[in-house]
């Protein structure tokens, strides 16, 4: 069975190429959700890459990833450092969950050390460039093939009895 992952990006992100090529690299975002998917091609999984400079709209993706059951991929990029909303929502999840960074955060400025998302996932991916969307997608089909998911969340209204 194919499983789809979300792979979500947040903000400045959508540069990638642009911004600051010295810590991000000269790869675009684009050529970015290219590997993801063929990543994916090649572990079995249908990967959906998306990318929002939109603290809501992150959201409303994180929630719908946990009503589907989907496993998650995310570089929540600044809002891993302060966004206590997006870490409320990631810790509803429903199915593996993998933090991911280009960069590696804890070798950088003070203010990147902490992630407060880094609690509620499985596990980090951090420093690798974007290799480590690749082992990130790695973790999660390993997650997966250990315990596989149930059938999505049941939306019925309970019967009275
Ligand atoms: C980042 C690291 C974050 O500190 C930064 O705010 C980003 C990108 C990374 O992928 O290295 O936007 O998440």
């Amino acid at each position: 069975m194919i499983r789809q992952v979300l792979v979500l990006n947040g903000p400045n992100l959508g540069r990638l190429g642009i911004r600051e090529p010295e810590i991000y690299g000269s790869v675009s975002f684009d050529e970015l959700a290219e590997l993801c998917r063929a990543t994916g091609r090649s572990l079995g999984l249908h990967v959906d890459v998306r990318q929002t400079d939109d603290e809501r709209e992150m959201i409303g993706w994180v929630h719908e990833a946990a009503d589907a059951r989907m496993p998650v991929v995310i570089n929540p990029a600044a809002f891993t450092h302060y966004s206590y909303a997006l870490r409320d929502a990631l810790a509803m999840r429903t199915a593996p969950l993998v933090e991911v960074h280009i960069s590696n955060p804890a070798a950088r400025e003070e203010f990147r050390h902490t992630s407060v998302v880094a609690a509620v996932a499985d596990g980090t991916v951090a420093g690798f460039g974007l290799v480590s969307y690749q082992l990130a997608l790695q973790a999660i089909a390993e997650l997966i093939a250990r315990a596989p998911s149930p059938e999505p969340r049941d939306r019925e209204a309970p019967t009275r009895p």
